[in-house]
């Protein structure tokens, strides 16, 4: 059991659990504990060290008071809805976000002005048991290791032009090399976003030109980079609970989303914290 708190007189006592293939589940003994007299230095830290953390048995932040938690992480990245993205099924979605389908892998804030640190979730309404919909983390560094030399020092050499059109918050033409670095780390990263594959719903595609290949096809090239962010040593499906908070370090993972199925809940709120 480990304790993170400001001060003694508000120590929370949790469980701690390590997610498989990585991540920390941190459990309140007591439950509906206050998030906001945690550590903020200290969750950070253990975001960094396991990539992604999850938060259980404490109360939901109202979107009145969720920013105001969020700014005391750091600066949050504001987009034409504000700061809290309501992820949820739209009548007449324009964007696959906002379906029951699944959301390929990818980092958050490629076309934005800058790339959030971390991303807040917190679950307001969880999938029901074996609808679906578990959020993906892919553990980029994991798989850089895991990677031949020669396949690292190819793949330094690629870099990626992504394109879509803005029909949600985001959108544009931005090219970026496929190998990166963490900024606080130091540790090699992927930045690679998905594109679309032929079970997903078909809205607002991304579409990739890549130059700097060494050898072989790009389509190749795809294929084989793809399966690989999806091997379970490199993949943690969340499978959420309602009142999960989950934090996430978005230089170090990319993400993603399985599909749900149509008569499902799901509603989780998104914060991008720079
Ligand atoms: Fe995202």
């Amino acid at each position: 059991m480990i304790a993170i708190s400001p001060n003694p007189q508000t120590s929370i006592k949790f469980n701690s659990q390590p997610l498989s293939p990585f991540g920390l589940l941190l459990e309140a003994t007591e439950p509906q504990s206050d998030i906001r007299k945690l550590s903020i230095p200290q969750l950070r830290q253990l975001t960094w060290e396991h990539s992604l953390i999850v938060l259980r048995g404490f109360s939901s932040l109202q979107e009145e008071v969720l920013p105001d938690y969020c700014t005391n992480w750091g600066t949050l990245l504001t987009w034409d809805f504000g700061t809290v993205l309501n992820l949820i099924v739209h009548d007449n979605p324009q964007n696959y976000l906002f379906t029951t389908g699944n959301v390929p892998f990818h980092w958050d804030g490629a076309f934005a002005k800058a790339v959030p640190s971390f991303l807040f979730f917190q679950c307001l309404q969880a999938p029901s048991a074996g609808s679906g919909g578990e959020s993906l983390f892919c553990h980029t560094t994991r798989v850089l290791q895991n990677a031949t030399p020669e396949e690292r020092q190819a793949w330094q050499k690629i870099n990626i032009t992504y394109k879509t059109q803005k029909l949600a918050h985001y959108g544009g033409k931005i090219t970026a090399p496929l190998v990166s670095q963490h900024p606080i780390t130091g540790n090699p990263i992927l930045r690679f976003a998905e594109p679309l594959n032929e079970d997903s719903v078909h809205l607002n595609p991304l579409f990739l030109e890549i130059s700097g290949l060494a050898s072989g096809k790009p389509d190749q090239f795809l294929n084989d980079l793809i399966a690989r962010l999806y091997l379970p040593q490199h993949c943690f499906a969340h499978q959420w609970q309602e009142g999960d908070i989950l934090i996430a370090d978005n230089h170090a993972l990319l993400h993603g989303r399985n599909p749900f199925l149509a008569n499902s809940p799901r509603h989780l709120q998104r914060v991008h914290i720079l």
